[in-house]
């Protein structure tokens, strides 16, 4: 199998390049500029790597051999933190849309199967969102179908919403691709991946505010308050990065299930608030330490405007129908979510351990007991 994966160096890249290179008969052509969290597969000879975003002009001829050399094409250039999506706008529309576009003319003029990660946010807000009370009592108006659910988005003004239209405006362009120029293609929507590697820890490995995951986790190791944007009432579904790379490797397995179809990719059982998220990760924390202090470690309750400033707007709920890929792929999402924070929240502890600095905590080597660690 030859594989070209746009993004490879990410979090999502690094667990599938894991996933990937164990089979002997898998090659991977590989562009993305960040490798630091694949420098274990960098002396691969089954693995080719590009240093650089495909968007660069002196570099379409080399991506035009790539895709003439793949059978098929991943997609995971982006940014998809949400801290940029209304204060740089621009970069989140060019880096979901503009740069990838002509990747998508390429896989068309070639024939060659696409399979791009979209998101869940392109469902936007749920229709229960906008009843009194955040009604959820009809699943009809909150669970997010690939075929049936609505994408709602707030206005313009509102700039949170530039990452999801940008992945929406490429669905649509994939779609259209498939319908008039017969483009085989496969979009996935993830719902909150967990895992190792997510992100970054500002202050350690970069600047700026990370997603919920790696946000909590500095506040914890630098004995700063949990932030809870808004309260905390926001829901999301968590599903381990583990499952979710089980999906990818079924519908590669798997071409005339997987093609020409979206797929939710999510957790229903790993349902939490945000404030239930922050309870949750205190407990790990103490347990991964053995400091019992981490129970109450401080929670604070911030408004979106301070928190990520002007044109944020949150996604209240995304409750994904999976029918689909359990009926087409036989995937079914297996860990808990304590097991994925467990998990997860280990390793970064341990890769950044020698720089915890915040109370309560250990300065010294981390005790990693009740953890584990994941087999890739
Ligand atoms: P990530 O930010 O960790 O990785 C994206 C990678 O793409 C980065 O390493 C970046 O350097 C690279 N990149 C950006 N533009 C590029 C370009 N033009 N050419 C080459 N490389 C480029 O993100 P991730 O969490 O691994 O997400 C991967 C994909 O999945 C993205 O499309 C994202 O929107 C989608 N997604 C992820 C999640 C999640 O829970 N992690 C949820 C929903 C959607
Ligand atoms: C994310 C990102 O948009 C994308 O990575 C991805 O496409 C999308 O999820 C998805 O899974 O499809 P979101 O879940 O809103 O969106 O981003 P997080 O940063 O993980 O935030 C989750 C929730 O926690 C939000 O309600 C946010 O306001 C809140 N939050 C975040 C806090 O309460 N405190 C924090 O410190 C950080």
């Amino acid at each position: 199998m030859k594989l070209a994966i746009i993004g490879c160096g990410g979090f999502i890249g690094s667990h599938l390049l894991d996933r990937l290179l164990r089979d002997e008969s898998v090659y991977i052509t590989g562009w993305d500029p960040e490798v630091r969290k694949i420098a274990q597969h960098l002396n691969n000879p089954r693995l080719v790597l590009h240093r650089t975003t495909i968007n660069k002009p002196e570099v379409y001829d080399v991506l035009c051999q790539t895709i003439d050399w793949a059978d098929t094409v991943i997609n995971l250039a982006a940014i998809c933190n949400p801290a940029e999506y209304n204060t740089n706008p621009l970069g989140v529309i060019h880096a979901n849309f503009i740069d990838v576009y002509k990747l998508v003319e390429l896989c068309t003029e070639q024939g060659k199967w696409l399979i791009s990660f979209s998101t869940s946010e392109v469902y936007g807000r749920t229709l229960s969102s906008y009843l009194p009370d955040n009604c959820y009592e009809d699943p009809e108006l909150y669970e997010l179908s690939e075929d049936e659910s609505p994408l709602i988005m707030g206005p313009v003004s509102n700039q949170r919403w530039s990452y999801a239209c940008a992945k929406q405006l490429l669905e649509r362009f994939i779609y259209a691709s498939h319908h008039e120029r017969g483009l085989p293609f496969t979009i996935v929507r993830p719902f909150n991946f967990f895992g190792p590697r997510m992100d970054y820890i500002p202050g350690r490995d970069g600047e700026g505010v990370p997603r919920v995951l790696a946000c909590f986790m500095r506040a914890l190791m630098d004995g700063l308050p949990l932030q809870l944007v808004d309260g905390g009432s926001q829901r999301r579904t968590i599903v381990s990065i583990h499952d979710a790379m089980d999906a990818l490797l079924l519908m590669l397995a798997k071409p005339s299930q997987a093609q020409n179809q979206f797929f939710n990719i999510g957790n229903r059982n790993n349902e939490v608030t945000i404030a239930e998220l922050a309870e949750l990760m205190r407990a790990c924390y103490a347990e991964i330490t053995g400091d019992p202090r981490y129970h109450e470690h401080p929670v604070e309750v911030v408004s979106s405007d301070a928190f990520y400033g002007k044109g944020y707007e949150d996604c209240d709920r995304r409750m994904p129908r999976l029918d689909r890929a359990g009926e087409l792929l036989g995937w079914k999402p297996q860990i808990p979510l304590r097991q994925i924070l467990l998990e997860t929240m280990a390793h970064y502890h341990y890769q950044y351990a020698a720089s915890i600095e915040g109370e309560p905590g250990q300065k010294n080597q981390p005790s990693l007991a009740g953890a584990s660690f994941p087999t890739c």
